[in-house]
Order: C-alpha cells, then structure tokens, then sequence
C-alpha cells in the first residue's frame, strides 16, 4: 500500500496559438505547481479496478483519470493486478487546478513502484500522454514550460518561490466546453510573444515580471459561464486590492489565483475572502526540487541515486 500527495497546479499564463490537426490546442503556458493537494492511497490485490473519492462530484469509474491511470499501466506492464485507490478529495473539481491530471500521474508513479516496474520517464511520459494533455507535467511539477498540447514539458532554470492564494467559486467548468467557445468566439486573437518574453528576460525582474501574462481562456470561460463574470470581477478585485502582483484564472476556469511577494498581504487576501464566505487557499508554489522530494519520500527513494 503506498500513500501519496497529489498536488494541484496553477498557469502563471496562457497563450493558445491556434487549433491543431488532432483537434486539440496548440498551447503555450508556464505552469506551476502549489501545495494544495489531495491525497491518494493506492492498494494492489484482487482482481477489480476501483476508485473511490470523498468528494461526491468525483466519479468512481473509467471516467475518473487515475482509474485510467492504472488501466492503462496495467496495459503496458501486461499484468493482472486489481487496484484500490481512494482519493482525498482538496483540490477544487473542475476549477482549472489540475486535479484530475495530477491524480492520474500519482497512480502512475506509485503504481510504477508498488509492482517495481522501473519505468523510466520515457515510458511515463508515454502513458502519461495518453491519458490527458496535463498528466505529463505532473510526472516533472515545479516551473515548467508546457507547448504542443501541453504536453511537451520543459522544467525552467529558474523556479518560482511566491505565495499564492486560490479561490474556488465553486462552479465546475468543462475545458472541453471552454476551447470549443474559443474556437466560436467572433474575437481573433493575436499570438504574442509574452511568455518566451517573461522566460528570457523578465524573470529576472521577480514580481514586475508578472502582470505580462494573461489566459486566453479567460474569455471564453466568462462566455460559458456568464453567470461567473461577476464573481471573477469581485475576486481579482479582492486579490489586487490586497496586493497581488498578479491575479488570473487557472487554466480553462473557474478557480483564480493571486500571486504575493508578501505573507502579510497573501494572509490579507485570504482572509478577506473567506470573510465573503468563498472558498479559499493560501499556500506556497513547489519548486522542481521540492516537488520532487516530496515524491521521493513518499515513494520511499529517499537517499537513492535518482533515474
Ligand atoms: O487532454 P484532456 O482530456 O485533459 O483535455 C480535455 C479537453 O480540452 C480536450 O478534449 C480538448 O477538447 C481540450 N483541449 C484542447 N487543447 C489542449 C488541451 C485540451 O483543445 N491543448
């Protein structure tokens, strides 16, 4: 039995380039990863597949991605196995976090050491790809670069350390929904350069650097659920007003975050917010190491020599 974090992720910026042969998106986003997390208790025995969540809007079976996790691990390693796996439920379902992508990578990884498969990240990255455009960056988390479908993940030299605080306003938003408004929005977009900007030069300027990004979803996401418009304005006003030096949507919506230099001003935020009774987050992002690390101790790997 192994027991395991799962921890959601933010887009500190969004561009979509336009759409792809495949259907899908062709993207450009940093994403990063936050200690806000579910947990994941992974069991192998028996014969059955089964996934079990304490959040009702989770569902049990193959439409639930960590059930398609260990399917399709199942698959490759050509084994019989059943698996139990139980989520604790934290990450906001449907709230651009990631949760469901980030889940599915936990399975992987622990399943890949429960049966010792020895796996190395060619072979995850391959199964990882298959199950979701996003389960690919959790098998890396940290400051990543994400292009092609969000797929193709590159870690960035430097790792951003800031507070964040994320509020969920508890609407689910379908991503498929979100792209497929994109693609009906009468608006033509401009590709722009803003985050191989913010990668090469800005970075170096920390927080000034971040006010540079947008999420082209954000549109879209509004005209899908028109009914959030108001809520998102309230909510970035909060952010801003108690200082963030950034506040957007996560990806395809609807849970926004603020990024802070300051504890003081992120307590502030948070604090401000749960007094108008949303529901809120205040933590930290998880650097490439730190993500990693949180990994290795849970897998038990600590003090080996990483693949
Ligand atoms: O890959 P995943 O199943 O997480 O994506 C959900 C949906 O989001 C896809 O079915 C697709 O409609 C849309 N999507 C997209 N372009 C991307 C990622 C996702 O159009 N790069």
């Amino acid at each position: 039995m192994l027991r395991l974090p799962s921890f959601a992720k933010i887009n500190l910026g969004l561009e979509v380039l336009g759409v792809r042969q495949d259907g899908y998106h062709e993207l450009r986003t940093i994403f990063q990863t936050i200690d806000l997390r579910d947990d994941i208790l992974i069991r192998s025995g028996g014969r059955d597949l089964t996934v079990s969540c304490d959040h009702p809007a989770v569902p049990a079976g193959r439409q639930n991605l960590a059930w398609r996790a260990a399917d399709e691990l199942r698959r490759f390693a050509k084994r019989t196995d059943g698996v139990e796996i139980r989520i604790t439920k934290r990450i906001p379902v449907a709230g651009g976090l990631g949760g469901g992508s980030s889940n599915a990578a936990a399975v992987l990884l622990g399943l890949d050491r429960l049966w010792r498969l020895g796996l190395g990240p060619e072979d995850l990255h391959r199964i990882a790809r298959r199950i979701g455009a996003d389960v690919p960056y959790f098998l890396v988390g940290g400051t990543a670069l994400g292009l092609g479908r969000g797929d193709e993940v590159y870690p960035l030299w430097r790792q951003i350390r800031i507070h964040v605080v994320v509020a969920d306003p508890g609407r689910a938003l379908s991503t498929a929904a979100v792209f497929a408004r994109l693609d009906r929005s009468l608006t033509p977009r401009e590709n722009s350069n803003k985050i191989f900007r913010f990668i090469s030069r800005d970075l170096e300027g920390k927080g000034t650097a971040f006010p540079i990004l947008a999420n082209d979803l954000e549109e879209a996401a509004l005209e899908e659920a028109p009914d959030l418009a108001g809520q998102v304005r309230h909510i970035r006003g909060i952010l801003v007003r108690e200082g963030a030096v950034a506040a957007s949507l996560s990806g395809s919506g609807s849970s926004l975050f603020g990024l802070f230099d300051d504890p003081q001003r992120a307590r502030r935020a948070h604090a401000a917010l749960a007094a108008e009774g949303l529901s809120a987050f205040r933590g930290r992002t998880l650097s490439l190491d730190q993500y990693r690390g949180a990994w290795r101790r849970s897998l038990g790997l600590e003090g080996r020599r990483p693949r």
